[in-house]
């Protein structure tokens, strides 16, 4: 066997160690799932049913064209089917997107911080990778800009609102960010956690703007994480680039039709904002309990500064995952003072509820 060069380069990483390899390694399954940004409130019951329905059919290959689905969110979004692609969730859509714009000696520009899997498919395809410190645990619109400019990036990562420290700038800032553009820029406006942001945060769509890609996902409000089902929308020649690299199969067919059925139900996508706003609440308020500072979001987490540095952060977090909690933190400093709790169920807040002042005690606070 002899690997590429450039697979000889990587690193053997992950972006992510899933809670199930957490769960072996431990020989002890989470009581509460809060790590990952999953919906613990699950799909809509209309999805979960036309997903059944589909179950009978999986013996045919899904289609490859998504016709449906693609129609369907360009219907429900106000833009053509030629500016929507659908893939196997956001990171899938980034991994292609990576695969048409960058190759060795191309300069790509994200913040410190901010979401691994980009990097991750950067790195693998040879991309150079420039990095922006966060300011006020916000990243940083200008400085991405003006680093792009510096060392002539084709390509600009901005996750709004941003995972992991929940954070989000309005609308307003995010097309300033894209009006000042160097030539030749795109914008990838990763807009994963977008079901569950105000209106304020998100800039009017315009498929005619060919400086910017957005990400979607039905991961989050949808409650679909394990289905893999993502899209982006952009102009149509961008848009249409996709069909050179994509996994044309890469959509399954229960994965198309519940998806389908997610988007049409608007009832179970108020149903998770509601739950999530309270528990978003709970989150802040059991943190406020123990005499730690909840960050403001807008996702379905919440981002708790534990006053200190990285390893009393990690000590806490060590402290919740020995007592069944499985949350996860930022990995960089500034930002790993922090740890980053998802929403969940009123059992899921009552375990974190007995678990945290434990944790800190364990931490030494
Ligand atoms: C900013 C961001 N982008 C993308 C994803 C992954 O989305 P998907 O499940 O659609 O691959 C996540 C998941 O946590 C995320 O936080």
């Amino acid at each position: 066997m002899k690997l590429t060069s450039l697979t000889e380069s990587l690193p053997a990483t992950v972006p992510f160690v899933g809670p199930e390899a957490q769960e072996r390694a431990r020989a002890a399954a989470f009581a509460a799932r809060l790590g990952a940004n999953e919906s613990v409130f699950g799909p809509a019951p209309s999805a979960i049913a036309a997903m059944e329905d589909a179950a009978r059919d999986a013996w045919m290959y899904g289609d490859p064209e998504c016709h449906d689905l693609r129609h369907a969110l360009a219907a429900h979004l106000g833009v053509a089917p030629e500016n929507v692609v659908v893939g196997e969730g956001i990171d899938g859509l980034l991994g292609y997107l990576v695969r048409l714009l960058v190759e060795p000696g191309r300069a790509v520009v994200t913040s410190d911080g901010a979401y691994p899997t980009f990097n991750y498919h950067v790195v693998g395809y040879g991309g150079t990778l420039h990095k922006v410190p966060y300011a006020g645990d916000h990243e940083d619109p200008d400085a991405l800009v003006s680093r792009a400019r510096e060392v002539g990036a084709g390509l600009i990562y901005l996750s709004n609102p941003d995972n992991p420290m929940g954070s989000w700038h309005d609308a307003a800032r995010v097309q300033e960010m894209i009006d000042a553009l160097p030539e030749g820029c795109l914008l990838c406006l990763d807009e994963a956690y977008a079901d569950l942001a105000p209106p304020e945060a998100i800039p009017p769509l315009d498929v005619r703007d060919r400086r910017v890609i957005r990400m979607r996902t039905f991961s989050k409000a949808h409650g679909l994480a394990g289905l893999r089902v993502g899209y982006a929308l952009g102009h149509e020649d961008l848009i249409g680039a996709f069909d050179r690299v994509r996994n044309h199969f890469g959509l399954g067919r229960v994965a198309q039709a519940g998806a389908m059925a997610a988007l049409a139900d608007g009832h179970w996508l108020a149903e998770v904002r509601a739950r999530v706003a309270q528990s978003r609440d709970a989150i802040a308020a059991i943190a406020r309990e123990a005499g730690l500072t909840p960050l403001p979001s807008a996702t379905n987490f919440v981002t708790v500064d534990c006053g200190r540095d990285g390893d009393f952060a990690r000590a806490v977090l060590g402290g919740l995952l020995d007592r069944d909690i499985f949350v996860r933190m930022p990995g960089v400093a500034p930002l790993d003072r922090c740890i980053r709790i998802g929403c969940g169920t009123a059992a899921d807040m009552d375990a974190l509820r007995a678990a945290l002042p434990a944790a800190l005690r364990d931490a030494g606070e």
